[in-house]
């Protein structure tokens, strides 16, 4: 378990359906997500539950967020880990909206972040987050994250085109 100061990070658990499944349908939730959804079902999320429990993808690992108190938060993840060059993409999922706005996700990203440069060697850590998604730039800036790209009009979302920034953080830039 990575230990936070409001949060704590720890690994999946098959028990977690539940909890992932109450905001993977949330279309507030899921709308600033990068990938567009479809509802999933229990079933598609079980097995996708099942991957990440195994965990025998060294690239990709997804750990549940929890508040002290052990209520489940969200997910947070490593994507496209790059053991080599050292880098890493960020997700990050707080899919009880009541706990948006409070400093926890920003404490979970640090706390990844933590991890990433100090126990796994990462050079640096990259994201891609909607232009309009300000308080997600926000959290992420407060690490030390910078827009280095802007892809104008990039994805539709709600029947609108929305710019995707990508952002970046060096390991000595991370303020955490
Ligand atoms: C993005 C997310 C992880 C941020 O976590 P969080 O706990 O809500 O954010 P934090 O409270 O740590 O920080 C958010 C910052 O934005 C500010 N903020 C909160 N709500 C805001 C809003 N509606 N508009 C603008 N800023 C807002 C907060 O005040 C805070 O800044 P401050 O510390 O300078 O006051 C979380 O909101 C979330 O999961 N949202 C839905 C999914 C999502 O957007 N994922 C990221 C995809 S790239």
């Amino acid at each position: 378990m990575l230990v936070g100061e409001k949060v704590n990070l720890r690994a999946l658990e098959p028990t977690d359906l539940d909890n992932c499944l109450r905001w993977i349908n949330d279309r507030e939730v899921t709308r600033y997500l990068l990938m567009g959804r479809w509802p999933t079902s229990r079933k598609a999320e079980e097995a996708w539950l099942e991957r990440q429990v195994k965990g025998e993808d060294p690239s990709n690992k997804v750990l549940v967020i929890e508040a002290k108190d052990g209520t489940y938060l969200g997910n947070i993840g490593l994507h496209h880990i790059d053991y080599i060059s050292g880098f890493a993409e960020l997700g990050i999922v707080i899919g009880r909206k009541d706990y948006w706005g409070q400093g926890y996700g920003t404490d979970a990203a640090r706390t990844l972040l933590r991890f990433a440069f100090q126990n796994l060697r990462l050079r640096k850590v990259i994201l891609r987050v909607f232009g309009s998604n300000i308080r997600a730039q926000k959290c992420y800036a407060k690490l030390g994250f910078k827009e280095v790209g802007r892809l104008k009009a990039h994805i539709l979302r709600d029947g609108k085109y929305e710019d995707e920034i990508i952002m970046e953080v060096f390991a000595e830039e991370f303020t955490g």
